[in-house]
């Protein structure tokens, strides 16, 4: 027998049910094929497409084979620990029903980046096969170029869910995300939304319909519950029976709404107990507050931040080791927004309305702003508007760092 040739790695797939298969190679695109063709081992037989996810060089065959016993042996939170930090975190745009739409997207990844995917607001698939004019706009893939993004859906109905999805995969989509955190009584009433976490049996039946019927990649963004965090066991045992692309946590109840603090109790229980890709989203603001998640946790695969972004556009580029905002970015961002509302709503009063929104969490960035704050807000014509604009950013002192007043 010849000297043992050096150049054995050992993989993890990631395989269509959402488990994890390990296996030592020393031709990864070759296994990869095989593992595909229903070649590779009768574990991933039935459990095709199969995606590489993790990669290993282990010097000699029985190194390998030591290193693939030992991962196999690893709980699967810890699997997911080694995924992690082989692909690195990722960061994402919460999607903010009013604020993250087409043209924010569009202008925060023109001027400042660092945003992995891009969520967006939801969208509730009509009952007979539609989406509305305005719905349609927010995800025609010639205005999505260049981004990663994920459509929100909203809705109870698995056949609405399943039409909806089938669309926007063949719009060229690589994933969909269903929406189980939504809190405003309208949806919840309707049992959509965080609505949806009261009735465990309706929601392990519509994820068997929609996990049953659809190809595309489907990853959920849920609250603890309805109520209490102690509903949330049950609800993972349910998620945790489906393939579900990332599970993203936002830690709060429906009651809860936005303020209550996170119960960062729950989401450590959580974590512990998590076998899917896990993904956290609630109040991270610095660049700080994002390692120090990231570390705690180091089986999460994603952050996802919503009103940090807002309040600070450079957040995911600082938290990735880049620049702060400085205040000429910032300007072309707000020009940029405002011009693209402005040109969407055939309106520029309209656009202020939007563009008031922004500030709300924006102008957490500068400093003394008690009073531009408050004749922003009485601003109405355009102007007027204008000339807020101009003076904040003429006279107010930029953070590095945003100071929330909502958490
Ligand atoms: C104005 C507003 C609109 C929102 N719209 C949505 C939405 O369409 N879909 C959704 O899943 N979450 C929505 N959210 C929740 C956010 O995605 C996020 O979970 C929440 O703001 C907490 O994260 P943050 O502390 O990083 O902002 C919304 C939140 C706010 C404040």
């Amino acid at each position: 027998m010849g000297p043992e040739k050096d150049n054995w790695w050992v993989y993890m797939l990631r395989c269509q049910d959402g488990t994890l298969y390990t296996g030592a190679t020393c031709d990864i695109p070759r296994r990869l094929a095989a593992h595909n063709s229903g070649k590779g081992a009768k574990y991933t037989r039935g459990r095709r497409p199969v995606e590489l996810v993790y990669t290993q060089a282990c010097g000699t065959h029985s190194q390998a084979l030591r290193r693939e016993a030992a991962v196999k042996k690893l709980t699967r939170p810890q699997k997911w620990e080694l995924v992690r930090e082989q692909a690195g975190l990722r960061y994402e745009l919460a999607p903010m029903e009013g604020i993250t739409g087409l043209v924010f997207r569009q202008m925060h990844h023109r001027y400042f980046g660092g945003v992995d995917r891009y969520f967006t607001p939801f969208l509730s698939p009509g009952q007979n096969g539609t989406f509305n004019k305005k719905e349609l706009a927010q995800v025609r893939p010639e205005d999505n170029q260049g981004m990663e993004v994920v459509p929100q859906l909203l809705t109870r109905r698995a056949e609405d869910f399943i039409w909806a999805a089938r669309e926007l995969e063949q719009m060229g989509y690589r994933q969909v995300n269903l929406n189980l955190g939504c809190p405003s009584g309208t949806v919840t009433a309707k049992g959509k939304g965080a609505g949806f976490l009261a009735d465990p049996e309706g929601l392990d039946r519509f994820l068997d319909q929609i996990f049953g019927a659809l190809e595309i990649p489907i990853s959920i963004k849920t609250r603890l519950g309805m109520d209490s965090p102690e509903e949330f066991p049950r609800l993972l045992d349910i998620f945790q029976q489906y393939p579900v692309a990332e599970l993203i946590l936002h830690p709060r109840v429906r009651a809860d709404f936005y303020r209550h603090p996170v119960r960062m109790e729950a989401f450590a229980q959580a974590a512990a107990r998590c076998t899917l890709p896990l993904s956290y989203n609630g109040n991270l603001i610095t660049a700080q507050d994002c390692h120090r998640l990231a570390s705690q946790y180091p089986q999460v695969q994603a952050l996802m931040i919503g009103r940090g972004l807002i309040a600070n556009p450079a957040l995911a580029r600082q938290a990735k080791g880049g620049p702060p905002a400085s205040r000429q970015e910032l300007r072309l961002f707000h020009d940029g927004l405002y011009e693209g509302y402005s040109q969407a709503f055939r309106s520029r009063k309209n656009a202020i309305c939007r563009m008031k929104d922004v500030w709300r969490c924006l102008l957490c960035l500068f400093e003394g702003t008690e009073k531009q704050a408050k004749q922003l807000r009485k601003a109405v014509e355009p102007a007027d508007y204008e000339a807020q604009v101009a003076a904040i950013f003429r006279d107010l002192p930029l953070r590095e760092q945003t100071v929330p007043d909502w958490c």
